[in-house]
C-alpha cells in the first residue's frame, strides 16, 4: 500500500504581510492589453524612456570582451567605490574613501539591506506621505514599523521637520526621506534638512537619504543632499543613489549607499550572503557612466523640463485636474477627488480604472503611495504620446 502525503506550502508572515507593488499591477494590467495589440498611452513607468547612453553601453560591451565576467568583491569593485566617493568628494569637498560606499543591483537592494541591518524589532521608522511604494514594505519586513508623517499639498508635499515631529515616539528608529520624490517631486528644502538631520542626530535616529532623482530638478529649484551633513554626523546620514535614473540605466541594476564604514561593512555581510557583487558588466559601465556621460544626463534633464512645462497647464486645462508644479524628478501628481461620486469613481484606484478602461491610458492610483486624492503620471515618455494621452484623458473626463 503506498502512503500519500500532503505536503503544505506554509510562508512565513513576514513575507505573507508584503504588499505586491501596486504601481506594478498597474503596469501589469496595462502591459498586457498592450500584449493584445490596444493601443494604451503608458503613463505607468517609473523608468527614462531614453537609451543607456552610446558611450555606457560600448563600456558594457567592451566589459564582456575583455573579460570582466568573474565575480568581483561582494560589495562592488574597488574602482567603482573609489569612483563614487570621489564623485562626492568632488562636489562636497569631502574626503570619503571606498570604504564607505557599497555597490549593489540597484538603490532598492541597498534601502532593503539598509532596513535589514538597522531596523530592529519593533522600532518605527518615520516615513513622510506621499512616499514611494517600498520604503514601508522594506522596513516591516525588517520587523519595524513604518509610521507616516503627512506632508501638506499646500506646499508640494515637501517634508518638514514638524510633520515628523508630530509622530515621533521613544520608539522611532530613523527617518527616510526620498528627495526629489517619486511620486510628488518634492525637494526638501535646505533649512527643513537641516533642521532633520540635527533632529535624528540629537535622537540617536538614523536618517536614510534617498537621491535616485538627484538631477531631475526643474524652475531654479536646488538639489540639496543630506551628504552635506555626513562630515558632521556619520553616524546619522545614509545617502542612497542609483545609476538607473539619472543614467538610464535601470536594466543594468546598479545603485549604492554611502555611509559609515561600520553600516557599509554590514551591508557589505548582507550582500556576501545573498546576491554577491551586482553585475561585474554592469560595474564597468557605470564607471564609464560616472567619469563622463554628464553631457548625456543634461540632455535627459532637458527634455523631461520641457515635457513638464507642457504637461502641467495642459493637465490643468481639464475641469476637475488640479496639479502642482512639481519640483522634481519626472512624475507629476494631480489631485483627482473632483471625480469622487462620478461615474462609479471613489478612489484612485477607480479611477485609474476609468482611464484605463474608458481612455486607454495608464496612470498609477495615488493609494499605492499613501495619498488617495491623487494619480502619478510619469512623463518618462516622448511629447507625442503626452500629447495623446492627455487629449483622451480629456475627453474620457469631460463625458462624467
Ligand atoms: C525613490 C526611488 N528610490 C529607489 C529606487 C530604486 O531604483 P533602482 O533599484 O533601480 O536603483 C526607485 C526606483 O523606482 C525610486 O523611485
Amino acid at each position: 500500500m503506498t502512503t500519500t502525503y500532503r505536503p503544505t506550502i506554509r510562508l512565513t508572515d513576514r513575507v505573507s504581510a508584503m504588499q505586491e507593488s501596486p504601481t506594478l499591477a498597474v503596469l501589469n494590467r496595462a502591459t498586457a492589453l498592450i500584449a493584445q495589440g490596444v493601443d494604451v498611452v503608458d503613463f505607468g513607468p517609473g523608468e527614462p524612456d531614453f537609451a543607456t547612453p552610446h558611450s555606457i553601453a560600448e563600456a558594457g560591451k567592451r566589459a564582456i570582451d575583455r573579460g570582466f565576467t568573474k565575480y568581483t568583491n561582494a560589495s562592488g569593485t574597488k574602482a567603482l567605490r573609489e569612483a563614487i566617493a570621489a564623485r562626492y568628494n568632488r562636489r562636497y569637498g569631502m574626503s570619503l574613501g571606498f570604504e564607505h560606499v557599497i555597490a549593489g543591483c540597484g538603490g532598492k537592494q541597498e534601502l532593503f539591506n539598509l532596513a535589514l541591518a538597522l531596523v530592529h524589532e519593533g522600532d518605527e521608522v518615520i516615513i513622510p506621505t506621499p512616499y514611494w511604494v517600498s520604503f514601508p514594505d522594506q522596513v516591516a519586513f525588517a520587523g519595524g514599523t513604518p509610521v507616516f508623517a503627512q506632508a501638506s499639498a499646500d506646499d508640494r508635499f515637501r517634508p518638514t521637520l514638524a510633520g515628523i515631529e508630530a509622530v515621533a515616539t521613544e520608539r522611532t528608529r530613523g527617518v527616510i526621506l526620498n528627495s526629489p520624490c517619486n511620486p510628488t517631486g518634492a525637494v526638501i528644502r535646505e533649512e527643513e534638512l537641516s533642521r532633520i538631520v540635527e533632529w535624528c542626530a540629537s535622537r540617536d535616529a538614523f536618517l536614510i537619504f534617498d537621491e535616485t532623482y538627484e538631477l531631475f530638478v526643474y524652475d531654479g529649484n536646488v538639489h540639496v543632499s543630506a551628504m552635506r551633513w555626513f562630515d558632521r554626523y556619520p553616524e546619522t546620514v545614509i545617502v542612497v543613489n542609483s545609476m538607473s535614473k539619472t543614467f538610464a540605466m535601470t536594466g543594468w541594476r546598479l545603485g549604492y549607499a554611502i555611509a559609515h564604514p561600520e553600516v557599509i561593512s554590514a551591508l557589505g555581510k548582507i550582500q556576501s550572503h545573498s546576491t554577491s557583487n551586482p553585475s561585474t558588466i554592469a560595474q564597468q559601465a557605470a564607471l564609464e557612466a560616472l567619469g563622463g556621460a554628464s553631457e548625456d544626463a543634461q540632455r535627459m534633464h532637458d527634455a523631461y523640463s520641457q515635457r513638464r512645462a507642457w504637461l502641467v497647464p495642459a493637465l490643468n486645462a481639464i475641469p476637475g485636474i488640479g496639479c502642482a508644479d512639481p519640483d522634481g524628478a519626472f512624475y507629476v501628481f494631480p489631485e483627482i477627488r473632483a471625480f469622487f461620486g462620478k461615474g462609479g469613481i471613489t478612489d484612485s484606484q477607480s479611477f485609474a480604472a476609468y482611464l484605463l478602461d474608458e481612455a486607454r491610458v495608464a496612470v498609477v492610483p495615488g493609494g499605492a503611495f499613501g495619498a488617495d486624492d491623487f494619480v502619478r503620471i510619469s512623463y518618462a515618455t516622448s511629447m507625442e504620446r503626452l500629447h495623446e494621452g492627455v487629449a483622451r484623458m480629456h475627453a474620457a473626463l469631460a463625458k462624467l
